[in-house]
C-alpha cells in the first residue's frame, strides 16, 4: 500500500485493524479511535479515495490501496485551506475528533466543491463532536469552500492581529495548527522505546469477597513483565476527591461491574489480554445494592466498612420554620423527580503513559483534570517522596469531569516499579464506560407550599444521589445540590437534604454544572407544575419570587446586588416568549399547534444574536 504517497511495506497479522496497522505499526498517529466501533468517525482515512473508518478494516483489505490520513492533508508543509479555515473559525476545542472531521470535511468538498450547509451537514454527519456543537465546522467548511471557489480571498483565513486587549479580539488558538494537523499527541498516541502495554481485569461482579486471587500462571506466560495486585501497594492505599476509599486495586472485595482488580502489562495487548484469562480469582458474590432507597434501609448491606449505614454524605440545610410554612400556606404541592447518570462520552477514552526518568523519579503522562491532586495521592501510596512522583497533563480529549479521578494511574504507576519499563495503557469504550464515574442520579422529593398569590411560603426538598461504589466528588456535589437546590427564590421557610449514598452501581463523579443540573431541573419543573395548579403564567411565578436585593440566600449570605429579573427579562425578550400563548406546557397540547403559538420545550439550543465570548473550554 501506499500511505500518504510513501510505499509502505510490512508483514502484519491480517486481522489487524487498518486503524492499528497505522498508528502503531507505522505511527501515523493523527487518526484517532474514539468508538472502535464504526460510530464517531475520529479514525476516519481515505482508502483509494474513498472515505472510510479505519477502525472497521481490516488491514488486509487495504494492501494494494492508497491510503490518505489527516498527516497527508497539509500542502507542501504548509495547512491547506480547509485546515486554515478550522482555524480562523475555532472549529476545535479539545481536538480528538478533529483529523476524522477534517477528512470528513474534506470529502464533503472532493465530492461537491459548492456544496451547501445541509449537504456539508450530512456528509459531517457520521462524524461525532463532543465539544463544539458542529456549527463552527460548518461554518468553516463553507468558508474554506467558498475560498477555494475564488468567491472569497484567502486573506480572510489570516489572523486578525489587533492591538489592546484580548477580550473581545479574535485571535487563533494556539493549538489549533497541531489539532487540524494531527500533530497533536494524546496520551494514547504516546510511545517510547522499551514500552509495554498494560491491560486490566475488573469484577463481573457488582458486590462480591475476592477469596483467592492466583496470578502466577499469568506472571509465567512469555511477554509478560510485571502482573500487579493489591499486594504491590507498598503505601496507603486509597484514593478519591474527597475521601480515600478507592484501593487502586480490589482489596478483599469488589464493589461494582469493572473494580479493577489486576493488571498485566506486556510486550503488547494482545499477550497482556491473554495474560488477564490465566488469573485465577475465587468470588463470593454478595447482596448488591442498585437502588438507593434500599443503601438506606436498616439492615441493609454495608458497602464500605467504615460507613454502616452507606451515606457518603448529607448535607442539610435549615432555614425558618418550615412545618408552620406549609400549615400557612393555601397550597402544598408534592412531587418527585428522577435524573439518570450520565456518561460523559469525551471522544478521548482514557489513557496514560508512565515510565521511570533518568533519576528514577516516577512520571506519569495522562489526561488527568486534577495533577496537583493526584501527586499527592500516588505518593502516599507508593509510599514515595513527593518529588519523586511527576505527573504531567496531557493534551486532554475532553474531560467534563470525568478525568478528576484517579482511576488508572495508580495502577499504571504499580506496573513501572515493578517491571521498571515505560507502560501504556489506553481504555477501550466500552471500558471506559463500565469503569470512569458518571453524573449522579437523583431522586428528589419535592414539596412546595404557596398562597394564592403564588409567593412560595415553604419548601421542603429531600435528596436522594446515588454515589456507586466509591465516593469520587459526592461530597462536592452534595454540597452544590444542597445550596442551589432552592434556586433563585425567596424562600423563608426552607428544608435541604441531600444525600449521597453507596450503591453497587458504577461511581458518580463530577460532571459540568456538579449537582446544580439535577437540583434546578427539579425546581424549575416544580414550578411549572405550580403554575398549571395555580392557573398562572409559569413566568410570572417566578418573577414574583426571584431575590431581591438585600434579601438572605439560603444559606444566609445577604445579597448586595440582585440582577435576576433583568436577566430574566432579557432571556424572554430574546426568546419571543411574550407573543406564545400563558400556561402552556408540553407537546400534546393542542393549541400549540396554531400558528404563532409558542412551541413546545424542546431540549436543545437556540441561537440569538448576540455578542458572546467563546472560552473554547473543552476539558
Ligand atoms: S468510528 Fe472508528 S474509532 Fe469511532
Ligand atoms: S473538539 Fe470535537 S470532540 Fe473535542
Amino acid at each position: 500500500m501506499t500511505v500518504n504517497g510513501r510505499p509502505v511495506k510490512q508483514s502484519v497479522s491480517p486481522h489487524l485493524r487498518l486503524l492499528d496497522f497505522l498508528r502503531e505499526e507505522l505511527h501515523w498517529t493523527g487518526s484517532k479511535e474514539g468508538c472502535g466501533a464504526g460510530e464517531c468517525g475520529s479514525c476516519s482515512v481515505f482508502v483509494d479515495g474513498v472515505l472510510m473508518k479505519s477502525c472497521l478494516m481490516p488491514v488486509a483489505k487495504a494492501q494494494h490501496s492508497e491510503i490518505e490520513t489527516i498527516e497527508g492533508l497539509e500542502e507542501q508543509g504548509k495547512l491547506n485551506v480547509l485546515q486554515q479555515a478550522f482555524q480562523k473559525t475555532g472549529a476545535s476545542q479539545c481536538g480528538y475528533c478533529i483529523p476524522g472531521m477534517m477528512m470528513a470535511a474534506t470529502a464533503a468538498l472532493r465530492a461537491n466543491p459548492y456544496a451547501g450547509r445541509e449537504e456539508i451537514k450530512e456528509r459531517l454527519g457520521g462524524n461525532i463532536c463532543r465539544c463544539t456543537g458542529y456549527q463552527k465546522m460548518f461554518e468553516a467548511t463553507e468558508l474554506a469552500r467558498d475560498v477555494m471557489n475564488g468567491k472569497l480571498t484567502i486573506e480572510l483565513l489570516k489572523e486578525e492581529k489587533e492591538e489592546g486587549p484580548f477580550i473581545g479580539s479574535n485571535s487563533f488558538r494556539i493549538d489549533t495548527s497541531s489539532k487540524v494537523t494531527g500533530a497533536l499527541k494524546y496520551a494514547g498516541d504516546m510511545v517510547m522505546p522499551q514500552m509495554l502495554h498494560m491491560q486490566v481485569l475488573r469484577s463481573p461482579y457488582p458486590h462480591a469477597e475476592i477469596l483467592e486471587l492466583d496470578t502466577s500462571e499469568a506472571e509465567a506466560m512469555a511477554g509478560v513483565e510485571a502482573v500487579v495486585t493489591h499486594r504491590d501497594v507498598q503505601g496507603i492505599d486509597g484514593f478519591g476527591v474527597f475521601t480515600d476509599d478507592q484501593p487502586v486495586l480490589a482489596r478483599g472485595k469488589v464493589r461494582y461491574v469493572g473494580d479493577a482488580i489486576a493488571a498485566v502489562a506486556a510486550e503488547d495487548v494482545l499477550t497482556a489480554k491473554e495474560a488477564l484469562k490465566k488469573i485465577k480469582v475465587r468470588y463470593r458474590e454478595l447482596v448488591a445494592i442498585t437502588k438507593t432507597e434500599d443503601a438506606i434501609k436498616t439492615g441493609a448491606v454495608i458497602i464500605h466498612d467504615d460507613v454502616p449505614d452507606n451515606i457518603v454524605m448529607h448535607i442539610p440545610i435549615r432555614k425558618g420554620n418550615v412545618d408552620k410554612g406549609m400549615a400557612e400556606a393555601d397550597f402544598v404541592i408534592e412531587e418527585t423527580y428522577y435524573t439518570q447518570p450520565v456518561e460523559h462520552a469525551y471522544l478521548e477514552p482514557e489513557a496514560g503513559l508512565a515510565y521511570l526518568d533518568a533519576d528514577g523519579t516516577l512520571v506519569i503522562q495522562s489526561p488527568s483534570q486534577n495533577i496537583t491532586h493526584h501527586r499527592q495521592k500516588l505518593a502516599k501510596i507508593l509510599d514515595m517522596p513527593v518529588n519523586r512522583v511527576r505527573m504531567i497533563m496531557s493534551p486532554v480529549g475532553g474531560g467534563f469531569g470525568g478525568k478528576e479521578d484517579m482511576h488508572y494511574q495508580g495502577i499504571l504507576a504499580l506496573a513501572v516499579l515493578k517491571s521498571r519499563r515505560p507502560v501504556r495503557y489506553v481504555f477501550t469504550r466500552e471500558e471506559s464506560i463500565i469503569a470512569s464515574a458518571k453524573r449522579h442520579p437523583f431522586s428528589i422529593k419535592y414539596q412546595l407550599g404557596l398562597n394564592r398569590e403564588g409567593l412560595i411560603q415553604a419548601s421542603k426538598i429531600h435528596m436522594l444521589a446515588d454515589a456507586g461504589a466509591y465516593n469520587c466528588s459526592t461530597e462536592g456535589v452534595m454540597r452544590k445540590a444542597a445550596i442551589l437546590a432552592a434556586g433563585p427564590y425567596a424562600i423563608e421557610n426552607l428544608m435541604v437534604d441531600a444525600i449521597g449514598v453507596y450503591t453497587n452501581n458504577t461511581p458518580s463523579g463530577a460532571m459540568r454544572s456538579f449537582g446544580a443540573m439535577q437540583s434546578q431541573f427539579a425546581t424549575e419543573c416544580h414550578l411549572d407544575l405550580c403554575a398549571e395548579k395555580l392557573e398562572m403564567d409559569p413566568v410570572e411565578l417566578r418573577r414574583k419570587n426571584f431575590f431581591k436585593e438585600g434579601d438572605e440566600t439560603h444559606t444566609r449570605q445577604e445579597l448586595g446586588s440582585v440582577s435576576m429579573l433583568e436577566v430574566f427579562n432579557s432571556a424572554l425578550d430574546l426568546a419571543d416568549w411574550e407573543t406564545g400563548i400563558s400556561n402552556s406546557r408540553g407537546a400534546t397540547r393542542s393549541d400549540l399547534a396554531q400558528s404563532g403559538n409558542r412551541p413546545p420545550c424542546t431540549l436543545g439550543a437556540r441561537q440569538f444574536p448576540l455578542e458572546t465570548i467563546s472560552t473554547g473550554q473543552a476539558a
